[in-house]
């Protein structure tokens, strides 16, 4: 399978990227010096300060499952990916994928790479053509900036009212859950992160691509079907669809509640992973 994010080119193999040297990440420089006096040559790869300070931040931030980082220190992330822009890891408005002419007619599949991950947090880019969706899921226990680096895109997001309360009210075994909007609008990069927390936020939410979008996300922890953190995905009803004359009373504004049924993830939203080109994080 060849996937093409403009100019990144990749050709997935039995889980494998393979290269395509025509990619479109700004080509790492390999620095060639010699060790010591054997003359031997080694490769260093190139670097970045702000993907650096953020990987150092990162690593006092994100203590592990079942903690939330302290205000103080999401502020500094915050801070950091503010000021963070598409070339710090390898990506311009100028590649092909980015241009808003390059619309995929069929199924916009969308792409990520993965920058870093360890056992406390992971960095991730996904890549949105026009049109393409991450639809409606959650990110249980887990703390999430995201910033997005290029592009426009729509952003929906939820929180529930009470987690652990379900209601009956389709004629299926799928339970619904009250939720809360947090967000329903448009994003146009350059501009600030988004956060959202474990129960605050806008935990459950959903990403549409106006324009070819490019959106690194800081994820702690991360996702892990054995750590019981994995993905679930949901459909929203309208609130005044299944009124339940209880919760109506309580609730004034029906626009800003709907109910969440969880659902499989749908169909052709499946992601393709490629290779990480960028520069790389040095960990020390
Ligand atoms: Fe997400």
């Amino acid at each position: 399978m060849k996937e093409d994010i403009g100019g990144v080119s990749v050709k997935m193999e039995d889980g494998l990227a393979e290269k395509n040297e025509k990619v479109g990440y700004v080509k790492r420089v390999i620095i060639k010096k010699k060790k010591h006096c054997h003359g031997s040559k080694v490769k260093k790869p190139i670097s970045n300060k702000a993907l650096q300070k953020l990987f150092v931040s990162c690593m006092e931030t994100f203590k592990g499952p079942d903690t939330v980082p302290s205000t103080k220190h999401v502020q500094n992330l915050c801070h950091i990916l503010d000021n963070m822009k598409p070339e710090d890891v390898g990506l311009s408005k100028d590649i092909q994928f980015f241009k808003e002419e390059n619309i995929v007619k069929e199924n916009p599949r969308v792409t990520y790479s993965t920058v870093y991950k360890c056992d406390n947090f992971s960095l991730c880019i996904f890549f949105l053509p026009t049109n393409g969706v991450i639809p409606l899921h959650n990110h249980p226990g887990m703390t999430v900036l995201s910033k997005l680096l290029l592009g426009q895109m729509h952003i929906k997001s939820y929180d529930w009212v009470d987690p652990d309360v379900s209601h009956n009210l389709l004629n299926q075994p799928s339970q619904l859950r009250l939720a809360k909007l947090k967000a329903n609008k448009v994003f146009t990069s350059p501009c600030d992160t988004s956060v959202l927390y474990p129960n605050t936020g806008g935990n459950i939410h959903e990403f549409t691509a106006i324009t070819p979008c490019a959106v690194l996300d800081v994820i702690g922890p991360p996702y892990s079907k054995d750590d019981d953190r994995d993905c679930s995905y949901y459909k929203d009803h309208l609130y005044t669809a299944f009124p339940n004359g209880e919760i109506a009373e309580l609730k004034e504004e029906n626009d800003s509640y709907a109910w969440l049924e969880e659902i499989e993830m749908p169909e052709n939203s499946q992601m393709d992973g490629i290779e990480y080109l960028g520069p790389q994080i040095i960990e020390t």
